[in-house]
């Protein structure tokens, strides 16, 4: 089916009531990059092969089945660790510039000591690396997409702060060692909220434990300060002769005030700034540190609470010095976007991260949906996240890290096509009317897997891969095709101007 027909059958079904408006007919800048992602534990599979360590992922899904949709797990996943070269090859036929995958630190360091290296690990991203860059495929490295040795977890993990900085800076110095020569861009954490808060404060993702705005917020402390870490090893120790970029990847949604009274505006800043300013803040802020909104607020609820301190752990000045300003680029996650309205305060009791905020959200009804519940399409939104980051942090260079839709895995995935149409025309007009600083694109994902606690129900793939077929075969769908067009041609539309 041709892009038009395709996108002209999914408007019909979807009503014309929605957000959807004409998309640009300007192109991408020449310089600008496009890539597509996935992580490790979402794709490779191969959970124990060639002396892997487990990670918490594999132990969470192995000892709590029923925690994840039809007791899914990733032990086989998309079996890239024994089909990476087939994923190249998609890469390829998409004109990709790069490609954002995770290293399953278990995998290199199964105790996740650096101490004992796993060589047919280091030789399995070595050969990804080697096949991605001889097909002219940029490999962008994250060090940690949420699957941690399940032996630094049983020590406490992320909450055990001092172990945890060692253990990652030197788990960050032998990749850069291993693979610095060949990978020139790095982000060292993906989403970190999603470990502290799903994983340590609602206990819901691996490994499961329940101690909100506490443990989470030690969690998030720990992420920090073992990201400037390696930031600064990479600085003093590779960076004069790798000459390469390393950044964190942060993510939120657009949170729009719910009217335009001073109460609902303050309360989306106070919520963007519990979301997205926990981690962006001390390292994307002139000013570093946490949000003085979070520091206020929690110092005041925790004492109310009966707490000796803060339940939000304090920075040293010199650890806000060192933290600031450790980044190459500004690498943002986003996909969507929530209402939020003023509420006064939550009454104390159980301490919590979302009573720290106290604020009300919402997904507006009228918002098309995905297969995934907190998924609706806002392209509108995603502008003015951007801007309000160009503002926010001084207009920094912004890679967008990850963008996406799900659905139900089907090959004429019209509602795809649509997202990225919107989503990008959005992010043109941030970068062509706004002056925002975009230079790259990375569509999730490559390829459909495993969606966490959705298992294999949500699919965001350009292709569909056939879990029912031990060969796991890909093939491309209707988003594959338009997105190989955008990045050929760097126009949304069937003809842009020059
Ligand atoms: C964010 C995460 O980085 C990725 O692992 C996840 O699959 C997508 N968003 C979609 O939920």
């Amino acid at each position: 089916m041709k892009l038009k027909n395709i996108l002209l059958s999914f408007l019909v079904q979807v009503t014309l009531s929605t957000t959807f408006s004409e998309p640009i007919n300007k192109k991408f800048p020449k310089n600008f990059i496009w890539g597509t992602a996935t992580a490790s534990y979402q794709v490779e599979g191969g959970w124990q092969d060639d002396g892997k360590g487990e990670s918490n992922w594999d132990h969470f899904t192995h000892t709590y089945p029923d925690h994840i949709a039809n007791g899914d797990n990733g032990d086989i996943a998309c079996d890239s660790y024994h089909k990476y070269l087939e994923d190249v090859e998609l890469l390829k036929d998409l004109g990709a510039n790069f490609y954002r995958f995770s290293l399953s630190w278990s995998r290199i360091l199964p105790t996740g000591n650096a101490d004992e290296v796993n060589q047919a690990g280091v030789d399995y991203y070595k050969n990804l690396i080697s096949a991605l860059k001889s097909n002219g495929i940029e490999p962008f490295v994250t060090l940690f997409h949420w699957d941690l040795p399940q032996a630094l977890e049983d020590q406490g993990g992320w909450p055990n702060t001092d172990l945890l900085v060692e253990k990652f800076a030197d788990y960050a110095r032998l990749a850069f060692s291993l693979f610095g020569d060949d990978v020139k861009n790095w982000m060292t954490f993906n989403e970190a909220k999603q470990t502290c808060q799903l994983g340590y404060g609602y206990g819901v993702f691996a490994p499961g434990v329940n101690s909100d705005g506490i443990d989470s917020y030690k969690c998030a402390h720990t992420v920090l300060k073992s990201h400037a870490r390696a930031y600064h090893i990479y600085d003093e120790e590779f960076r004069p002769t790798q000459n390469g970029r390393v950044s964190m990847v942060v993510d939120t949604d657009w949170f729009e005030p719910a009217s335009d009274s001073d109460q609902d505006k303050e309360a989306a800043e106070r919520k963007i700034q519990f979301n997205f300013g926990w981690y962006a803040n001390a390292i994307y802020h002139p000013d570093g540190n946490y949000p003085q909104v979070m520091i206020d607020r929690i110092a005041e609820r925790s004492q109310r609470e009966g707490f000796e301190q803060s339940r939000l752990p304090a920075f040293t000045p010199e650890e806000v010095n060192y933290i600031k300003g450790t980044y190459d680029f500004f690498a943002l996650n986003t996909y969507t976007t929530t209402m939020v309205q003023w509420s006064d305060d939550w009454e104390i009791g159980t301490p919590g991260y979302d009573a720290d905020i106290s604020v009300t959200t919402w997904q507006d009804s009228s918002w098309n949906s995905s297969a995934s519940g907190w998924l609706k399409v806002v392209p509108w939104g995603t502008r003015k996240l951007l801007n309000w980051i160009d503002q926010t942090y001084n207009h920094p260079e912004i890679v967008i890290t990850e963008n996406g839709f799900s659905d139900h895995g089907e090959l004429e995935d019209g509602g795809r096509v649509n997202y990225y149409l919107e989503y990008l025309s959005n992010i043109l007009q941030a970068i062509l009317d706004d002056g925002v600083n975009v230079t790259g694109y990375t569509a999730w994902s490559l390829m459909d897997n495993f969606e966490w606690l959705s298992g294999y129900t949500e699919k965001f793939g350009l292709h569909q891969v056939d879990f029912g077929n031990p060969d796991r075969p890909r093939t491309a769908k209707s988003s594959a095709e338009y997105y190989k067009k955008v990045i050929s041609t760097r126009c949304l539309v069937d003809v842009c101007e020059d």
